[in-house]
């Protein structure tokens, strides 16, 4: 579960020194408006199928995550 009050100091999510992610001026502000959309608009996200896990040797993730947004 995401948890959106969780310390977050020290997270790698963009990298660190000499080779932190160099997008990271735009992918912030980017999240930040998505985050503030879905809060705005969205009651509720709900599951409509299983997650599928992408299948790759150093990369996590998901294929796919079907969901259903519930309007605010
Ligand atoms: C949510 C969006 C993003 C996330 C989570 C993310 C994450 C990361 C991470 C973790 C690294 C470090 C990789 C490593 O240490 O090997 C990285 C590097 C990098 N990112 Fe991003 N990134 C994002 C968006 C972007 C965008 C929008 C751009 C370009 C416009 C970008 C360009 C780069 C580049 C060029 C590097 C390599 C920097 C270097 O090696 O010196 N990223 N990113």
């Amino acid at each position: 579960m995401f948890n959106v009050s969780r310390r977050a100091i020290g997270h790698v999510g963009l990298g660190f020194g000499i080779h932190a992610c160099v997008g990271m001026a735009m992918a912030r502000p980017e999240g930040e408006a998505m985050l503030t959309a879905l809060a705005r608009h969205v009651r509720k996200i709900e599951p409509t199928g299983e997650p599928r896990r992408m299948l790759n040797n150093t990369l996590r993730g998901l294929e796919s995550l079907p969901l259903r947004l519930v309007p605010a």
